[in-house]
């Protein structure tokens, strides 16, 4: 069936797109103010661990296509996503594909040990909400060497996120850029599970 002839749905609900939004702001922001404008960059960290605790809550109660429900898939699914995927053959989905499912729980945890572990070095110079709590004792070089450490690993999956974006658009010939703003994609009437008014059932494959 003709998906150009189909009327487009609201897959990412406006809150989600903004949160998408602000977090990759508020992540380039801490990440390129770093120690000469500390304020800066601890008040854009605050933002991103409000942001990922954000997400964590609607990933629980939000609108179908946010639920971790909907789209977290067992790594022998993203193995086969991928698999399809260079082969050009893998199937559209209309929320997030295993591939992407398994990215955004990766991001979600590097940026919170991020964030924790700026918190616990601003704690050791006695500021933030860990100040004068048991995370002053901590080996502070050590913090600062996981700190730095994640921060550029978030870098580089952020890059593979990317880029896993543009392919995944190539493959099944949508803009999925566009649809994080507007929040609409086409329906794929030739997949049941694909329909987005459907009632969620708790699995998306
Ligand atoms: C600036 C370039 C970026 C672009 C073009 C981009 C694009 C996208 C797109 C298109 C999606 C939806 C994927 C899908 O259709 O399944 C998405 C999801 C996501 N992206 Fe990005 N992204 C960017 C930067 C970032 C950054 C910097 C972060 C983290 C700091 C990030 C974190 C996420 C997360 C967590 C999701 C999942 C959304 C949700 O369901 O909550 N992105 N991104
Ligand atoms: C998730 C967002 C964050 C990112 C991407 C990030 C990134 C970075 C980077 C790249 C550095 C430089 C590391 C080095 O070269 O040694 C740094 C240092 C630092 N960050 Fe963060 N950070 C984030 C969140 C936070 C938060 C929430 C705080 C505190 C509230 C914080 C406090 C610090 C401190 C105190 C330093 C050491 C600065 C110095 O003395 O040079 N960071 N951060």
């Amino acid at each position: 069936m003709n998906r150009q002839a189909k009327k487009p749905h609201v897959v990412w609900d406006p809150l989600l797109r903004v949160f998408h939004w602000t977090l990759a702001f508020f992540f380039f922001l801490a990440y390129l103010f770093e120690s000469e404008e500390l304020t800066m960059h601890s008040h854009a960290g605050y933002t991103v661990t409000l942001l990922i605790l954000f997400r964590l809550v609607w990933g629980v109660i939000g609108p179908r296509h946010a639920l971790f429900s909907d789209f977290l898939a067992p790594p022998g699914k993203v193995y086969i996503y991928l698999k399809l995927l260079f082969y050009r053959t893998a199937k559209r989905h209309i929320g997030h594909n295993p591939a992407g499912a398994a990215m955004i729980l990766l991001l979600l945890i590097t940026l919170l040990i991020t964030a924790f572990t700026g918190m616990c070095l601003f704690a050791m110079e006695g500021s933030g909400p860990l100040a004068n709590t048991f995370v002053s004792s901590w080996p502070g070089h050590v913090v600062e060497d996981i700190h730095e450490f994640f921060s550029n690993f978030t870098l580089v999956l952020i890059i593979v996120h990317v880029v896993g974006v543009l392919l995944t658009g190539l493959v099944h010939k949508e803009n999925l850029i566009k649809a994080m703003i507007t929040g609409e994609k086409l329906p794929d009437l030739d997949f049941p599970d694909n329909r987005p008014d459907e009632p969620h059932h708790g699995k998306n494959t």
